[in-house]
């Protein structure tokens, strides 16, 4: 299985970006690819809808990388950091720029069928990570992934991470069931 794991921290080597890799540490026998976004260029969506048309994007920026790797992937692990009770900026940024894989004119969206799961970091317990993975979810349920949880035995909203993230257990727990999930939902 091909698995990518996205951190939509501005932060290179941060919380997120630590759960992510640690998302996908736990998969290694997969083969696996990494995206942060931090020092990345990516856009937010000007609405013009000529992917529509042209299935490009006007804007020629990092999200092309982004593109051709959900493409590839059969599993999206996407992690926020939470700002606000929500997602960033940069992680709402690459969702909206996802308009491009809904083309009105076809049945479905051209990322369906994959898995998606979201990891959420915040700084406090209860600070949001909830709000935050529903967000996430919102955003794959739209684009038709099939949206999983932790898993066995809990099965609540995914990862959920407080503070400093290898150094938060229960939260790193939680990321290892999501993985074993990923991997039990892929097999059927
Ligand atoms: C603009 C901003 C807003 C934040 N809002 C929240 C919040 O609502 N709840 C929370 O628990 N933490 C909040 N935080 C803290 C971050 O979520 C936390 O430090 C997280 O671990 C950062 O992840 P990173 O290291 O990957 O960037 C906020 C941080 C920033 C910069």
């Amino acid at each position: 299985m091909r698995i990518l794991g996205i951190s939509g921290s501005p932060h290179a080597d941060g919380n997120t970006a630590r759960a992510v890799r640690y998302a996908l540490a736990r998969v290694e026998s997969d083969e696996t690819r990494y995206i942060g976004l931090s020092g990345k260029t990516i856009n937010p969506c000007i609405g013009c809808f000529s992917c529509a048309k042209s299935h490009r994007c006007v804007f020629d920026d990092d999200m092309g990388e982004v593109y051709e790797a959900m493409r590839w992937c059969d599993a999206l692990v996407l992690g926020s950091p939470v700002y606000m009770g929500m997602v960033s900026g940069q992680t709402k940024a690459l969702m909206d720029r996802c308009v491009l894989f809904r083309p009105s004119y076809e049945r479905r969206p051209r990322l369906s069928g994959k898995i998606g799961c979201g990891i959420a970091c915040g700084g406090f317990r209860n600070g949001g990570q909830e709000t935050t993975l529903q967000n996430i979810h919102t955003f794959l349920l739209q684009q038709n992934f099939k949206v999983i949880n932790d898993g066995f035995p809990y099965s609540h909203a995914g990862g959920t991470v407080v503070g400093e993230t290898l150094e938060d257990q229960l939260g790193l727990q939680t990321i290892d069931r999501l993985m074993d999930n990923l991997r039990e939902m892929a097999r059927g």
